[in-house]
């Protein structure tokens, strides 16, 4: 099927599910309040891919963008390498190919990748799961 369901009560805060989504991996990060105040608090004009956090969410079925869940394709804009998570200089995923920093709404902060790690078409079919793709 072309399409993937996740139960996000499975995902502790602190920690991330990584999955596959048409032969990509997806990150699927509970985010803990520090790393949503850090994401929160970044200036737009200090991003290379200027994007609020909020705009890198989806809301629930109440309408409500609830920002302790961050859905991304995993994979570094740069040449495509899986960046490791809670790493790198601000707290989000590095990836070790050629040193690109994201932060901790998955933004590109430094380094050479160009643009922000993607976010795959989703929608939560109820208040706890989501459907990837
Ligand atoms: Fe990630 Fe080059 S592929 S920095």
């Amino acid at each position: 099927a072309g399409s993937i369901e996740i139960d996000l009560t499975k995902i502790a805060e602190g920690q991330q599910l990584k999955t596959l989504w048409r032969g990509k991996p997806v990150f699927v990060r509970h985010r803990t309040a520090k790393e949503i105040a850090e994401a929160e608090a970044v200036p737009l004009s200090d991003l290379k891919d200027p994007a609020t956090d909020d705009s890198r969410l989806v809301a629930n079925p109440e309408g409500k963008v609830d920002p302790k869940y961050l859905v991304m394709v995993g994979v570094c804009t740069h040449f495509g390498c899986v960046p490791v998570g809670e790493a790198g200089d601000f707290d989000g995923w590095y990836c070790p190919c050629h040193g690109s920093h994201y932060d901790t709404s998955g933004r590109i902060r430094k380094g050479p990748a160009p643009t922000n790690m993607a976010i795959p078409p989703y929608a939560f079919i109820s208040d706890t799961v989501i459907k990837v793709g």
